[in-house]
């Protein structure tokens, strides 16, 4: 296992050719100390907590995939973010690139969840505009609970039908997703604690909305060039200050939390 460790600079500069050192193997995080540092804060309502992994050079894919960004100890955090939340929240071009399945957490998740009183495995709700997702995929034929899908009123009606037979759809908005209304739905089913893993354009309308309370963002230290998608595509400029929460990090990887800036 990849360890983890706060981020600390020795406050000395790093000649050429080395690092900063690593934290020893006694400072090395636990999962209770990583779920510590990641503990949803004190709050009411809806929070949507982002996590995506990018490269260097700000690619969130590498050949049309994040697979080869972040290694172990992103996966370590990615499913420790998992194991807290009331819901996953994806694009459906993350679920249809990505070959997402049912959304199940391992044992010890499963565990842990219900002895903080939480459903043996988060909910899991897809946004998918068009209701282009195969209803015999995994993600439904294999699901705990019944999924949720997002959708537009502009959606072919024969594929919304074919997925309220597997899941509950629920039309957010008319020809654009209404992200307060998708918020808002969440809410009344007790989903406040959200984790969305992406991808850019389901993260670039919620940053739009100012909807992202949280940007939990591993930070790769590969340089990938080409033109893979950023963290955020395809909508118009927008500006939102955050502020840093936490600074983790494994080798070269930065595991980075920031929180929306109210002040
Ligand atoms: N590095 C990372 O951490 C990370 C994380 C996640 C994803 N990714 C990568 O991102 C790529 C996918 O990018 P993407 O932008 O296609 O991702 P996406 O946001 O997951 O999916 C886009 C699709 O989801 C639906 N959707 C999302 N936002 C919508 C909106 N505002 N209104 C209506 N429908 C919306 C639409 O589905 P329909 O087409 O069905 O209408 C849309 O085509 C993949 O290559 C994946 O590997 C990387």
């Amino acid at each position: 296992m990849s360890a983890i460790t706060e981020f600390v600079s020795t406050g000395k500069p790093v000649s050429a050719g080395e690092r900063i050192p690593a934290g020893d193997a006694a400072a090395a995080l636990s999962d209770d100390d990583l779920l510590q540092r990641y503990a949803w804060p004190d709050g009411d309502g809806v929070r949507i907590r982002l996590n995506f992994v990018t490269s260097l050079d700000g690619a969130v894919t590498v050949g049309g995939v994040s697979g080869p960004l972040g290694g172990e100890a992103d996966h370590r955090v990615f499913d420790l973010l998992r194991r807290q939340a009331h819901v996953v929240l994806l694009g459906a071009g993350t679920a249809r690139d990505e070959g997402y399945g049912a959304m199940r957490v391992d044992e010890a998740s499963g565990a842990w969840r219900q002895a903080h009183g939480l459903a043996a495995h988060p909910a899991f709700a897809l946004v998918s505009g068009r209701a282009n997702l195969d209803p015999g995929s995994d993600i439904f034929a294999n699901a705990p609970t019944r999924p949720i899908v997002f959708t537009l009123a502009s959606a072919a009606a024969e594929r919304r039908a074919a997925l309220a037979e597997v899941a509950e759809v629920v039309v957010v908005g008319e020809t654009s997703l209404d992200i307060a209304g998708l918020v808002a739905e969440l809410h009344e089913r007790g989903l406040t604690d959200v984790l969305c893993e992406g991808g850019p354009r389901l993260a670039s309308a919620l940053f739009d909305a100012d909807a992202v309370a949280e940007l939990c963002l591993s930070l790769d230290s590969l340089a990938v060039g080409g033109s893979g998608p950023r963290l955020t595509s395809g909508v118009a400029a927008f500006s939102r200050r955050f502020h840093l929460a936490g600074a983790l990090r494994a080798e070269d990887l930065l595991l980075l939390r920031y929180r929306r800036a109210r002040d």
